[in-house]
């Protein structure tokens, strides 16, 4: 048997009519950035947030940026997150001038660990990043808690979490505002690249909207330097297209990951514990196995794909040098980027592919 990691032909193959009507419409119209198909997009997604606002963007990275700026973010300031996590979070901090300042993680949920936050603040924090890893949202209450009282702003990492649910409350609306991207893999892909920011404040907005075309209110009259970030009409349409089926999309996530726990059980392997007030979106479903490659190489030989997010910490990327901390400086995110290997997860996933998985993974893995 066959198990990808991600199955995205077959899922164009599901939606395919939708999809040729919905491209055809923005042809028709020639309506290609922007215009009223992202507008529509841009109300639709806010609603499924329960948003005041969303911004539709180029990508993820896009939003993170226009994010922090929103949120003051100025050269000389820093900013919190972990290092576990893609690069994108981190570079966003550096195109503000910023100074990224990490955290450890909690290694029971791989995010942001709340109890280390504090000694973190300083007098130049900003803003902290809390990523909603593997769709897993981060938690939340106690971060927000500290960043009131250090006068910090929060801006969520929502890029991999759609329609993850905190204490009952979806993802986007949790801090001051928050980035989704729509990246052709993640849960609500694009057909190329988009992104979004969603947020309850105005002014977050409206410096967003203006900040995504060059600083313009109007047609050529710039307010202030911005950046070419806008979505294209067609990648709008293409959302709206699966924005209808996320909800029974992310549900078939969830009953997979519940299998995949059910017969992982009593596997020699350890899991990011789930806690039962919240909801992930299950972007990912992410073993950790002391011998990862070879637990790796032992799949892909019975025809199952795997993948590492992520091999490497953001401290220990060469690109992150210059922030001079050292192997061993959190220890946590690193144990996890040494151990960690995603499964295969889709909603078109059929029971017999999660369950040819998971017995493999136990025999692999061996018994506790
Ligand atoms: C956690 C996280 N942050 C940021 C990004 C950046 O998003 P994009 O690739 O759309 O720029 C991604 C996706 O790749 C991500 O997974």
């Amino acid at each position: 048997m066959k198990v990808p990691l991600l199955d995205l032909k077959s899922e164009y193959a599901e939606l395919r009519d939708e999809m040729l009507a919905a491209i055809d419409r923005v042809c028709a119209k020639a309506a290609f950035v922007l215009g009223e198909e992202v507008e529509a997009f841009e109300q639709e997604f806010a609603q499924f947030c329960g948003t005041k606002h969303c911004v539709a963007l180029n990508n993820g990275t896009a939003a993170l940026h226009l994010g922090l700026l929103a949120l003051g973010v100025q050269p000389g300031d820093e900013v919190i997150t972990t290092p576990n996590t893609f690069l994108g979070t981190v570079e966003a901090i550096t195109y503000c001038g910023g100074r990224p300042v990490f955290v450890d993680i909690d290694p029971a949920t791989a995010n942001l660990d709340p109890k280390q936050l504090e000694r973190a603040i300083t007098q130049r924090t900003r803003a902290v990043v809390p990523i909603h890893l593997y769709g897993r949202p981060a938690d939340m209450d106690p971060i927000r808690a500290m960043a009131q009282g250090h006068k910090v702003r929060v801006l969520e990492d929502a890029a991999q979490a759609h329609g993850a649910r905190y204490r009952g409350c979806r993802t986007g609306g949790l801090g001051d505002a928050a980035a989704f991207s729509f990246y052709p893999t993640k849960n609500l892909g694009a057909y190329g690249e988009a992104g979004a920011l969603t947020t309850n404040d105005d002014s977050v907005a409206h410096y967003a909207r203006l900040a995504r075309t060059h600083g313009q209110s109007a047609r050529y009259r710039h307010e202030f330097v911005g950046f070419n970030y806008r979505m294209h009409g067609l990648q709008a349409a293409v959302l709206r297209v699966k924005l209808r089926h996320i909800e029974a999309w992310t549900a078939r996530r969830r009953k997979i990951a519940e299998e995949y726990r059910r017969r992982l059980a009593f596997a020699r392997l350890e899991m990011p514990v789930d806690d039962p007030r919240d909801e992930s979106a299950y972007h990912q479903f992410v073993i950790y196995v002391d011998d990862r490659d070879g637990v790796a190489a032992a799949l892909a030989r019975r025809g199952i794909d795997t993948a590492v997010h992520y091999p490497t910490p953001a401290h220990l990327q060469a690109a992150y040098r210059s922030l001079g901390r050292a192997a061993g400086a959190f220890p946590h995110s690193e144990r996890a980027c040494q151990r960690v290997l995603s499964l295969p997860l889709f909603p078109a996933m059929t029971d017999e592919q999660v369950s040819y998985a998971a017995d493999a993974v136990v025999k692999i893995a061996g018994k506790q």
